[in-house]
């Protein structure tokens, strides 16, 4: 398997995740989604009743949680402290609270050292916020993806309505607007263009042709 290392930054609901799972099992890399792990910290906060504000307890639960990734049926299962919580780290409770977690300095001490680890032995697609400026600023490819924010919001809403989960399109966009402004303006790593990184806007592009676009850039490398 190659070693190569491909971050892929952006903001929320850019289409980050859907299309670096691709990019990874078309290259035969491992696919490691890193918001699912500041998901799962928070997902544990919320079950512990610890408050966001508790950063002490928060950095503690942070620096003990076990979190895992396993892939079947062309699935990837996240698992905390050995339980399955894919579906639980994407209610609308864990996703109004993970930017304040996010932002604890310990939480992300802990969990970038694990994501590091994660790809010191093997080739990676990560994708994240601070992939390319500071979990691995030497990745030999970094993408931030992005679209516009009325494009994120109907990509969200009709997410959601696949699931049967009516929600307001109105209130969707004010919510991701709220978690990039949250992850934008915070002092640790925020969510940041790397200087190195190409843009690639996904507004009226397909996924198989964003998908097309990173592994074309990625053939250079192998
Ligand atoms: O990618 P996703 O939207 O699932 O990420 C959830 C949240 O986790 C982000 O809004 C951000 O607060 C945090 N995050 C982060 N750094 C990363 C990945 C995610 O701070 N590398």
């Amino acid at each position: 398997m190659t070693h190569l290392r491909v971050a892929i930054d952006g903001p929320a609901g850019a289409g980050k995740s859907t299309v670096a799972k691709k990019v990874a099992e078309k290259l035969g890399l491992i696919y490691i989604d890193t918001g699912a792990m500041y998901r799962a910290v928070t997902w544990k906060a919320i079950k512990s009743g610890i408050p966001p504000t508790d950063e002490k307890k928060i950095t503690q639960l942070a620096s003990s949680i076990h979190i895992s990734f396993q892939s079947s049926d062309n699935q990837q299962k996240v698992y905390a402290d050995g339980v399955d919580v894919t579906e639980q780290i994407r209610s609308a409770e864990v996703t109004g609270n993970v930017s304040k977690i996010s932002a604890i300095p310990g939480v992300r001490a802990r969990l970038v050292e694990l994501q590091r680890e994660m790809a010191q032995t093997r080739g990676v697609v990560m994708d994240g916020r601070d992939i390319g400026t500071f979990v691995l600023p030497d990745a030999e490819v970094k993408i931030f993806l992005t679209a516009s924010l009325e494009e994120r919001a109907r990509r969200r809403t009709e997410e959601l309505s696949n699931k049967g989960i009516q929600a307001d399109p109105v209130e969707i966009l004010k919510s991701i607007a709220r978690r990039d402004e949250m992850d934008s303006t915070r002092d640790l790593a925020p969510l940041k263009k790397a200087d190195d990184a190409r843009i690639i806007d996904t507004t009226g592009l397909s996924i198989p042709e964003v998908v097309d676009r990173i592994v074309t850039i990625c053939h250079d490398y192998i």
